[in-house]
């Protein structure tokens, strides 16, 4: 390599450059309006969103986080019920759960990453009250086989679709999944909040008031106090900011589809797992992860090379330390701990330049022939 680029993960600065002037009119409009909260680009984002799933209700909210743990307690998961979950997912997730005051039952993945029903199948138990599936790294599972399973054990099902805005397949979006589902706009995420921000999508009106209760210290649409709430409400600004960037939700997308495309052709034959692309919308690639047993030498390799890797996600959800202060079980075949040892993410934000895709392509295509020695 005759100079090191710095390729970084993320392009917020740059994301700036392209929309700038029309993220700060959004801004204006809402400051000059005088409505922060409660500002009509509220209840305007949540119609776009409800719009863009397919679902008849859309509450957004301060988290994705949030969004989760609301969805579950709003579907009536509680204390003394347990939720099974995939054995790898950002922490995120399993905080949602715990916080209903549930027990966590944590079921290793299966190949693509999801959980694995079969073994899931296993671990019901008289107290299990919800499935929560989680469409990692942007690629969304065929839902039938997940709600198959909720109706045959009388579950709960519950979409966490923090990373998969604006997936589909099979004519289904992500975000129609279940009782519930949720996205999360934080900053690294495909639909990037300026601070943080979450959406709980359903089609069941009892848990739309729900959420609408618990993001607002317990008041009704009506305006009742009726019952104890958080404040997880999102700012008109959040709500503007986002209707903007919604706007190129399709744009973006192709911009990494097309980067995914040619970093895969690039390492086709190299000994690491490639992501599986599918149809236009079935992986919207919120993040290019690679699997390599040697991991570890790859990402050092391409830090050294001036890319930023980051690894999603460096443990099985099980084995967090905190985990063993709360009752749990684990169904484990060391799926979810095995790739939680191999994965690395590459930059795959819609800015990066053609010398930057160039110059990943050509680290990578070395870390991992090193790798192959
Ligand atoms: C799978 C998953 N669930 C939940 C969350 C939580 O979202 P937030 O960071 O908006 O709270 C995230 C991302 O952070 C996530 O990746």
């Amino acid at each position: 390599m005759s100079r090191t680029l710095h390729v970084p993960f993320t392009g917020h600065d740059r994301e700036f450059a392209d929309i700038g002037p029309e993220l700060m009119a959004a801004v204006e409009q809402v400051l000059r309006s005088g409505q922060v909260m409660n500002g009509e680009s509220v209840p305007r984002l949540e119609r776009s969103l409800a719009e863009l799933s397919g679902r008849s209700h859309a509450r957004v909210v301060n988290s994705g986080t949030d969004a989760v743990y609301f969805a579950l307690v709003a579907a009536g998961v509680g204390p003394g019920d347990e939720v099974i979950v995939g054995d790898i997912s950002f922490v995120a997730t399993l905080h949602a759960i715990l916080r209903t005051g549930a027990t966590a039952v944590f079921v290793d993945i299966d190949e693509d990453g999801a959980v694995d029903l079969g073994l899931a199948a296993e671990a019901v138990g008289p107290r299990t009250r919800a499935l929560v599936v989680v469409q990692l790294y942007g690629r969304m599972a065929a839902p039938g086989p997940a709600e198959e399973f909720a109706r045959q054990h009388g579950l709960v099902l519950v979409e966490d679709a923090a990373q998969s805005l604006g997936a589909e397949v099979a004519g289904r979006r992500s975000g129609t999944v279940g009782t519930a589902s949720s996205h999360s706009f934080d900053a690294m995420k495909v639909i990037p909040a300026p601070g943080t921000g979450g959406v709980v999508l359903t089609d069941d009106p009892a848990v739309a008031e729900s959420v609408e209760q618990l993001r607002r210290w317990g008041f009704s649409r009506a305006g009742a106090v009726v019952r104890l709430g958080h404040n997880s409400q999102m700012s008109s600004l959040t709500a503007a900011v986002l209707e903007v960037k919604l706007a190129q939700e399709e744009r973006w997308l192709k911009q990494r589809r097309a980067t995914a495309a040619t970093y895969s052709a690039a390492f086709a034959g190299s000994r690491c797992v490639l992501p599986e692309h599918g149809e236009f919308r079935e992986n919207v690639f919120h993040k290019y992860v690679l699997r390599t047993p040697r991991r570890d030498a790859v990402a050092d390799a391409l830090r050294e090379a001036g890319v930023e890797t980051l690894v999603h996600y460096p443990y099985a959800l099980h084995e967090l330390p905190f985990v063993a202060q709360h009752p749990h079980r684990v169904v484990s075949r060391g799926r979810a701990k095995k790739l939680a040892a191999e994965v690395v993410s590459l930059p795959i934000h819609p800015y990066l330049t053609d010398e930057e895709i160039d110059h990943v392509v050509t680290a990578t295509r070395a870390a991992l022939a090193a790798d192959a020695r």
